[in-house]
């Protein structure tokens, strides 16, 4: 059994689903064993709460220059083996991600090489995606190197776009369709992979 730690800022319906993922006995290879939050509002800290799992604040904002340091030394006090970015809106440097190569993993709402990289993150992946015009879209799981969105990926799913989406319909139908489904998947495909 791998020990998960799970990254969010936000509202958590990817937690959500690996929670679920959990409960079902999709994800048997590893335990959610730590939810860490950069934001102390993230309604994502609420699920973790109602799940009985350990939560902890993590702000990028009063810790500045010292933000990793404290992420490593709360991941490495609690014997972690694989960090989820589930909604984690926090870009992390080569120090943090090379410390824990390969154990890294995070979902983004497109396929990944499109609208992905600095800059793209939740609704703004969808609107970039409307205003191009594809006709596809999707999320990727992918593993965190030191190149936003730039890891090797673990799997994919499309979703198709639908005459008058809005970046708020396109965002709940990928991560309906696709980000809930394949990131649990990942999960329990990285841990189970792993020595
Ligand atoms: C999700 O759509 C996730 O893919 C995206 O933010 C949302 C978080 O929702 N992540 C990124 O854009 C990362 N680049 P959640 O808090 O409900 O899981």
């Amino acid at each position: 059994m791998k020990n998960i730690a799970v990254l969010v800022s936000g509202g958590g319906t990817n937690l959500q689903a690996l929670i679920d993922a959990q409960n079902s006995g999709v994800i048997k290879s590893g335990k959610i064993v730590l939810v860490i939050s950069n934001n102390s509002d993230a309604y994502a800290l609420q699920r973790a709460k109602k799940a009985d799992i350990k939560t902890c604040v993590c702000s990028k904002k009063e810790l500045n220059a010292s933000f990793e340091d404290r992420l490593i030394e709360i991941i490495e006090g609690n014997k972690i083996d694989v960090i989820v970015l589930a909604g984690f809106m926090c870009i992390l440097s080569e120090k943090f991600t090379s410390h824990f190569a390969d154990r890294i993993i995070n979902v983004h709402p497109s396929l990944i090489p499109a609208f992905c990289g600095k800059g793209f993150y939740g609704l703004r992946v969808h609107e970039a995606a409307l205003e191009y015009g594809v006709k596809v879209t999707g999320a990727t799981v992918h593993f965190v190197n030191e190149i936003p969105d730039g890891g090797k990926i673990i799997m994919q799913k499309a979703v198709e776009i639908k005459d008058g989406d809005t970046p708020e319909i396109l965002q709940k139908r990928v991560m309906e369709e696709a980000e809930w489904k394949i990131l649990p998947l990942s999960l329990e495909k990285v841990c189970s992979e792993l020595e």
